[in-house]
């Protein structure tokens, strides 16, 4: 996997390189990121990379020749890579991401990532972005944490990644419903026990338990997914158990 990231503050991605996960994928050279400074495309000798917008408003505008200049030059870097890289602006407006578009993004292999700044960046610079993409509905001061978000995330389907292979399938969002809950030692922690089933090596027990606890978690937490899926004949039992059990608790 090879990621390009456009910044006009690229030490803000010194911490998530350099740290755990991740810092690994890069050693182990599973995964590339190289980082370009946007004001390195800069004309003047000021290194001016933003202006003021035409028709008026408030704040500034990324300007189109350094990120042009940047993209361009990311692409012909690699021109020995048949693939070209799949360019995303990052910005409040964009696609939500989620797990599946997080899949997706992985499976392009090489992603150029734009960080804008400001109130945005030049217009005419879409015509190189293949997608905008937003990590909620909110709005940040730029670009960049998003980007380690996404970073973060495309990053652990890397093979390799992420250790246990099982957990990546297995994990809230990638199954039905969000995760079951798990425990680990002490067995008894301030009057709090950890459930009897996990200790008593019946696997085929555990997997009921943590199939009910799993749409328990749903249920409490997620409500909404229960109403656009479809339920197997035990998935339905056991919600109606839980739902029972629930407002038996709640009274
Ligand atoms: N830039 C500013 N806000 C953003 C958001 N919510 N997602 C992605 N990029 C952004």
């Amino acid at each position: 996997m090879r990621i390009d990231i456009i910044t006009i503050f690229p030490t803000m991605f010194d911490g998530m390189l350099s740290c755990g996960v991740i810092s690994r994928a890069i050693k182990d050279g599973k995964i590339m990121v190289k980082i370009w400074d946007l004001r390195e495309f800069a004309f003047d000798k000021h290194k001016t990379v933003d202006d003021k917008p035409y028709g008026g408003g408030a704040g500034m505008v990324l300007k189109p020749e350094p990120l042009i200049r940047a993209i361009r030059k990311i692409k012909t870097e690699h021109k020995r890579d048949e693939n070209s890289p799949f360019v995303i602006y990052l910005s409040p407006q964009g696609k939500i991401l989620n797990q599946k578009k997080v899949l997706e993004l992985y499976k392009k292999k090489w992603l150029v990532l734009i960080c804008g700044r400001y109130e945005g960046i030049d217009e005419r610079v879409m015509r190189f972005v293949n997608e905008e993409i937003s990590i909620g509905e909110y709005v940040l001061t730029g670009g960049e944490v998003a980007a380690m978000v996404v970073i973060d995330a495309v990053c652990r389907y890397v093979k390799g990644v992420v250790k246990e292979k099982e957990s990546l399938l297995k994990e809230s969002f990638m199954t039905k419903f969000l995760d079951y809950p798990q425990y680990t030692r002490p067995q008894v922690y301030m009057n709090m026990k950890v459930p009897e089933v996990l200790l008593s090596g019946d696997h085929k027990k555990i997997q009921l338990y943590r199939l009910k606890e799993a749409i328990r978690n749903t249920y409490k937490k997620r409500p909404d997914i229960l109403h656009n899926i479809r339920l197997s004949k035990l998935e339905k039992k056991f919600l109606e158990e839980v739902i029972t059990e629930e407002n038996r608790r709640r009274k």
